[in-house]
Formats: structure tokens, C-alpha cells, sequence
């Protein structure tokens, strides 16, 4: 194994060993059902329960039903049913297209140059703090909101990590379910609107769980150089993306009766998606030269209607992050894996220089 990728499972292991232990116990097998939870490891039966079998889009323990339930409110997002959420969607997908992302993306690049500048003078960066200014501020101009970038970042960070709580079994339950709502009340009062709310969670989250980890990998994989030219720059973004698979498990509800890999599935059955081995994270270094098929780079998205609108975006901010960071050959100087946040990522990743650009 190599050092990028023993680091990196540290994300799993130290945050969540039971289940990282599970999920590598049972992935030789494509879907394997523990009694009404089904587990789909397969790249193809992972894109058939996205695109071909009916789900329960709000169901308790998913995704939209823990939205729903820690907003109060009905037609949010990640509820992803109904005209409301369609016509909502719609919108998102203009603001996120070609030429929105391209105006997105001076803010992004405007931190990175600011928040570089440390490593020019010997100093050091923590990448985690970079990736969540970063995130703070595009999702800020996203929303039209004049809100501080760490302010609007740090709100959604926190609603996300306590809404991804209120699911776990034990004694703390009730006290989990009322800090997931005072924490979503926080960030309600932030950015005005339940829709506004779930953009924010979806879109700071991953961010800023996917850029320290690459920059980590690129770090103690050597790929400096790979990030530094333009030629094989983007290959090897979506490579990270798809290795790193900084959303790697989506949590569904079969709504009807189906059959998945030909096998029965009944109405009601918990899915656990699991995106990183769908996209051959876990056994697939990332290759510029050699690179996965991108129908399956791109699974780490989601698949079907309600694939992720953001992925553009991801894709072009990891992009120029590479590029903001290649020409100082940074190496990690002290990490610290994040127990509580919703995504597997650092609390702190600390960088400092080898080269001066
Ligand atoms: C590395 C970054 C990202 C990853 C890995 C990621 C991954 C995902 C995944 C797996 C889904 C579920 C898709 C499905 O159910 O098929 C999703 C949904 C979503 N993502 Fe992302 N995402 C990222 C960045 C973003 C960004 C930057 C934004 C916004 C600017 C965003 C906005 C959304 C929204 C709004 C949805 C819900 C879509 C719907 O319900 O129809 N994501 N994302």
C-alpha cells in the first residue's frame, strides 16, 4: 500500500472502524443483504438502485429524510421529490453550468493565492482551513448572500455533523436530535431558506473534506508534478476525486418492491451505497496515464436525475487547488483526523514548502 493511501484510510479508520471494518469485510460480494440492510459494493448495481430502482427519497436515515427531519421543513433539497425540487433543481444546474462555474471561480482562486502566500515565506498552511475559506466564500456568491466565507463554512460544517449524529443508536440520542436542530436552526438564520441551508451543507462539506485529502495524497504520493502541468492536471483530479470518494456512502430506501442484480429487493429495505467501491477507490490507484473510465470516475457523484449539480464545480475548484499548491512541493507537516464531521476528512492538515515557485 502505498503512504498516500495508508494516510488516507486513517479518514475511515480512526473515525469509523466498525463500519470501515464491515464494508472491507463484505465488498467481494456486489450487494450483500444483512437482514433488511442491503449493502451494493458493485459499480453496476450501484448505478442500477440510482437509475432504475424506485426509492424512498425521504425515508427516515437517508439522506433527505435526515434533511427533513433536522430542518422541520418539507420540499428541501436533498428531499429530492416533487415539482418544487425539480424546479429548484433546474435553476442549480444553470447557476452550476460551463459559464457559472467560470464566474464562480475567481473567489475560489483569489483564496488560494491569498492563503498560499504563508508557504512562499517557509511559513505553513493548514489545507483544511484554505479548503473551508474557499468553500465559504463560492457558496456565499452562489446563494447572493453577503455573509464571511469561515462564518457561512463553519455553520454548515456543524449542522452536517450533528444531523450525521442523530441516526446513532445509545443514550445520547435525544441529545443529538437537539443539537442537529439548534445547529440547522443556526445556519436557517444564516442563509435564510431550507433550500439555502442544504446547498450549503452540500456544497462546504464536500469541499472541504476533498481538497486537504488530495492535497495530502498528492503530498506523500509524489504528484506534485503531475499537479503542476496543465496537461495532466484535470486527469489527475478526477482521479483523486474518484479515489478519495469524499461522499463515500449514500444512504437509501428501496420504495417499491424491485429486483436488484437480480435478486428480490422489498419496499423499505435500507440501502447503503457504497460510492467508494462503486468508483474502485479502495483497489484503483489514481492514474493519469491509465485512468478509470470516467462513467465510473464519475459514480463518486451519485448517478441519474438527482446526480450531484456540483460536480463541475468540484472538479474545477480541485483543479485549481493543484495548481495553487504544485509549485511549492508542499509535504504534511501534522495531521489530525475530524472524529465528529459528517465526511471522512482532517480536523488539520498542515503543510509547509520543500520548493519556492
Ligand atoms: C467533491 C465534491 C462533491 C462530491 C463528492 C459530491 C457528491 C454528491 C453525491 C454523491 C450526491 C448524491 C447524488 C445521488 O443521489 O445520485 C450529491 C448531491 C448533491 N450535491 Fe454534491 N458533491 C460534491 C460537491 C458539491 C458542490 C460543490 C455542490 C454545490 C455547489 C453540490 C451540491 C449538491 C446538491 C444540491 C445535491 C442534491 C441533488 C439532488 O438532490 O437532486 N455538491 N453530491
Amino acid at each position: 500500500m502505498t503512504a498516500a493511501r495508508r494516510r488516507d484510510r486513517a479518514v475511515y479508520t480512526r473515525s469509523h472502524p466498525a463500519l470501515f471494518a464491515l464494508l472491507s469485510l463484505t465488498r467481494c460480494a456486489p450487494v450483500v443483504r444483512i437482514g433488511r440492510t442491503v449493502l451494493v459494493h458493485g459499480t453496476d448495481q450501484y448505478r442500477e438502485v440510482l437509475t432504475r430502482l424506485p426509492l424512498d427519497r425521504t425515508a427516515t436515515g437517508t439522506t433527505g429524510g435526515i434533511a427533513r427531519e433536522v430542518s422541520g421543513g418539507d420540499g428541501v433539497l436533498f428531499d429530492q421529490a416533487g415539482a418544487d425540487h425539480r424546479g429548484a433543481r433546474r435553476a442549480l444546474a444553470a447557476a452550476l453550468n460551463a459559464s457559472g462555474v467560470e464566474r464562480l471561480r475567481p473567489l475560489g482562486r483569489e483564496v488560494l493565492e491569498r492563503r498560499l502566500a504563508p508557504l512562499a515565506d517557509g511559513g505553513s498552511v493548514d489545507v483544511v482551513d484554505v479548503a473551508l475559506e474557499l468553500a465559504g466564500a463560492v457558496t456565499a456568491e452562489l446563494l447572493g448572500l453577503d455573509l464571511a466565507p469561515r462564518r457561512l463554512a463553519d455553520a454548515a460544517r456543524v449542522a452536517a455533523a450533528a444531523a450525521a449524529r442523530v441516526h446513532l443508536p445509545g443514550p445520547l440520542a435525544r441529545r443529538h436530535r437537539s443539537a442537529a436542530a439548534t445547529a440547522a436552526g443556526q445556519l436557517l438564520a444564516l442563509v435564510g431558506d431550507e433550500r439555502a441551508a442544504m446547498l450549503a451543507v452540500a456544497a462546504v462539506n464536500t469541499t472541504a473534506a476533498a481538497i486537504p485529502r488530495a492535497i495530502a495524497w498528492c503530498a506523500d504520493d509524489g504528484r506534485w508534478p503531475q499537479a503542476a502541468d496543465p496537461a495532466t492536471r484535470e486527469a489527475l483530479a478526477d482521479e483523486l476525486l474518484r479515489v478519495l470518494a469524499p461522499s463515500p456512502l449514500l444512504p437509501r430506501v428501496a420504495g417499491a418492491d424491485g429486483t436488484l442484480g437480480g435478486r428480490p429487493v422489498r419496499a423499505g429495505d435500507r440501502l447503503i451505497l457504497v460510492a467508494r467501491h462503486a468508483a474502485r477507490a479502495h483497489d484503483r490507484d489514481p492514474s493519469v496515464s491509465a485512468a478509470q473510465p470516467a462513467a465510473t470516475a464519475q459514480l463518486v457523484f451519485g448517478a441519474g436525475p438527482h446526480a450531484c449539480p456540483g460536480a463541475r464545480l468540484a472538479r474545477v475548484q480541485l483543479a485549481d487547488a493543484l495548481a495553487a499548491f504544485a509549485p511549492y512541493r508542499p509535504v504534511v507537516s501534522r495531521a489530525r483526523v475530524d472524529r465528529r464531521s459528517a465526511l471522512p476528512g482532517w480536523a488539520v492538515l498542515e503543510v509547509s514548502a520543500c520548493a519556492s515557485p
